[in-house]
């Protein structure tokens, strides 16, 4: 990954199942990550063009969502295509939702901001198995320089780039990708390749738990 990747994480992998949709928050911008029933990711603004109703509260249906409020329907590419008031009508192309190219790699969704390449993610692992993401109340760089500074017990740090740490232990590694959720806000995901087993995810996601427990207790001494 170069020091000025374009790619932004937004969720885990394993958290949207196929079929399913999940809104969540890129530099205070609402976007919905959903999975067609081909198993597709797609990440797109999280706005219905009809009302405003947000696309996260609706149905995926194959490889269509369909809005909540009044069911209008829309394809992979964001067109909508069927609008259940006017069954016959031939929907205008001008009706589409913004949508933002997506991939998948180590264990986590990906979304393109201008200028992505997919080379740009091609250091990272293939697949990796995942470990959970975690809420803080911090700016995505004190976020990443908290995790730094607490690596879990037995692993050290290896690596950096924007928005992204990686620890090694003795036959594991830890990624830890940094999601700006806005300017206070950021989602860690983490995920694990190596030793891949129940104990050392239950170490991560312990170690998780507990850094986010300190965050929280310093953030409260602050206020
Ligand atoms: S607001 Fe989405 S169909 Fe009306």
């Amino acid at each position: 990954m170069t020091s000025a990747s374009p790619w932004i994480p937004v969720a885990l992998s394993a958290d949207i199942e196929a079929g399913t949709s999940a809104g969540t928050l890129v530099h205070g911008e609402e976007r919905v990550v959903w999975r067609d029933d081909k198993g597709e990711i797609h990440v797109w603004e999280d706005r219905c063009p009809h009302r405003g109703m947000r696309m996260s509260f609706g149905f995926v249906r194959g490889d269509h969502i369909a809005c909540l409020y009044h069911g209008w329907r829309y394809d992979t590419g964001g067109q909508c295509r069927y609008i259940p008031a006017h069954p016959d009508l031939d929907v205008p192309q001008t009706i589409k939702v913004p949508t933002f190219a997506a991939t998948e790699r180590a264990g986590i969704v990906w979304m393109a901001q201008e200028g992505a390449d997919a080379t740009d993610l091609s250091t990272l692992p293939e697949t990796a198995e995942p470990v959970r993401s975690l809420f803080v109340d911090l700016s995505t760089n004190a976020a990443l320089l908290a995790v730094t500074a607490a690596p879990p017990e037995g692993y050290r740090p290896v690596e950096s780039g924007t928005g992204l740490v990686t620890f090694q232990g003795s036959d594991v590694t830890a990624l830890i990708a940094a999601q700006p959720r806005d300017v206070a806000r950021t989602a860690l995901h983490i995920t694990v390749t190596g030793n891949t087993s129940a104990a050392t995810r239950l170490d991560l996601i312990l170690w998780a738990t507990d850094l986010r427990n300190r965050l929280e207790a310093r953030s409260l001494e602050a206020a």
